[in-house]
């Protein structure tokens, strides 16, 4: 089959020097929008000096790779001196670039699906690498400062793959670079149900009604029948079976109260499902998205205690917390964010109810109840 993008731009800074390169080099010599004509100005095995690199950028903006040879591209960037926050910069944008392939809701296809799950595996793989020197907290950092692109889903999909890694890590620190990639590919994928529910819906902050909030909780349903039922094709070292349990299990609460299943416990409720509701839940309550406010670490933490041993695995959760690095501030304010708090949905607002608020200059600290799902449906 084709390739639906046969070239990728590649970043000069991040091409090593002095080394064989494991891939071709080419540039765009047509100036003809929509027309490119790509040219291999250095094939595989070349070495590059800094001045050949530089001779070219004085000549062309862009160097570009073949998607075929994406796989040697993104390892040899890991290896290379860049810095991490580069390197996450480069793996996510080609995450993005399978993202919009399997979320190109016009142009689905098993096989495209299949395509860019192998695609997946080798941005995770390299994701694996590069976060190897980090913990959740530097993690945290490292997303905030990656570039973010206009399509929610993507960056929560990629910030929850990368939480994933780095959790399932501080749980199981022998855990096998294979186990690493299919949490991270299970966090990459956990809500690929979404490409079968209708946009409206999605995108709609706060206004849903109870039928539309019906439709979003099928995802799981849809997304494990995307990938088990739907006869994809993945190479051997992927099991979809584990991928298709976090796809299928991420908004399982470990008290048997979520969905699609109800499944209760550790027993029932897969190890990399339950990391991954912990890192969806953390995303959505600390990543700006459509909803103006997003909570501070010491208050994202605090919030999600409340649902220790109810929405969360514990022990997964108290690890989490110990790794996260952050003030437990006295001066901070005490929310609860409403039970029926789901990460999938799009909040105009987050469902905060402030308890209390802690020290001086607040005494307007009355309760606030702002659950606007329980408002909208009534
Ligand atoms: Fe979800
Ligand atoms: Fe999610």
């Amino acid at each position: 089959m084709e390739e639906r993008r046969s070239f990728f731009s590649v970043r000069y800074d991040l091409i090593q020097v002095g080394v064989p390169i494991p891939y071709d080099l080419f540039v765009n010599s047509s100036s003809i929008q929509d027309k490119e004509k790509f040219v291999r100005i250095f094939p595989t095995g070349d070495v590059l000096s800094k001045e050949d690199l530089e001779n070219y950028h004085q000549k062309y903006i862009h160097l570009y790779v073949s998607e075929n040879q994406r796989r040697a591209y993104l390892r040899s960037m890991v290896q290379s001196n860049a810095d991490d926050e580069k390197k996450a910069n480069v793996i996510k944008s080609a995450a993005l670039d399978y993202l919009n392939n399997i979320f190109d809701k016009d142009n689905f296809s098993t096989e495209y699906l299949s395509q860019s799950i192998e695609g997946c595996k080798e941005v995770v793989g390299a994701m694996v690498d590069v976060l190897d020197n980090h913990n959740i907290d530097s993690l945290r950092s490292l997303i905030g400062n990656l570039s973010f692109h206009d399509f929610y889903t993507y960056d929560h999909s990629i910030n929850v793959s990368m939480y994933c890694i780095t959790i399932y890590k501080a749980v199981n620190p022998k855990a096998s670079r294979n186990q690493l990639i299919h949490v991270g590919l299970g966090g990459l994928l956990h809500d690929l149900g979404k490409i079968k529910i209708p946009t409206h819906i999605l995108n709609n902050p706060g206004g849903l009604t109870n039928e539309e909030y019906q439709i979003i909780k099928q995802h799981p349903d849809f997304g494990l029948d995307l990938l088990i039922n739907g006869h994809c094709q993945v190479s051997e070292e992927i099991d979809l079976k584990i991928i298709s349990r976090v796809v299928h299990e991420h908004h399982e609460n470990i008290d048997g109260t979520g969905y699609p299943k109800k499944l209760k416990g550790k027993e029932q409720i897969h190890l990399m499902a339950r990391v991954c509701t912990i890192a969806d839940f953390f995303d959505a309550i600390t990543t700006k998205r459509t909803y103006s406010e997003v909570l501070s670490i010491p208050e994202a933490m605090n919030t999600m205690r409340k649902f220790r041993g109810i929405k969360l695995d514990p022990d997964i959760f108290d690890i989490f917390d110990q790794h996260v690095r952050y003030v437990r501030a006295e001066y901070t304010r005490d929310l609860k964010l409403a039970d029926s708090f789901d990460p999938t949905l799009p909040y105009a607002k987050l469902p905060i109810e402030e308890i209390r608020k802690v020290e001086k200059e607040l005494d307007f600290g009355k309760i606030t109840l702002v659950d606007t799902i329980k408002k909208k449906k009534g």
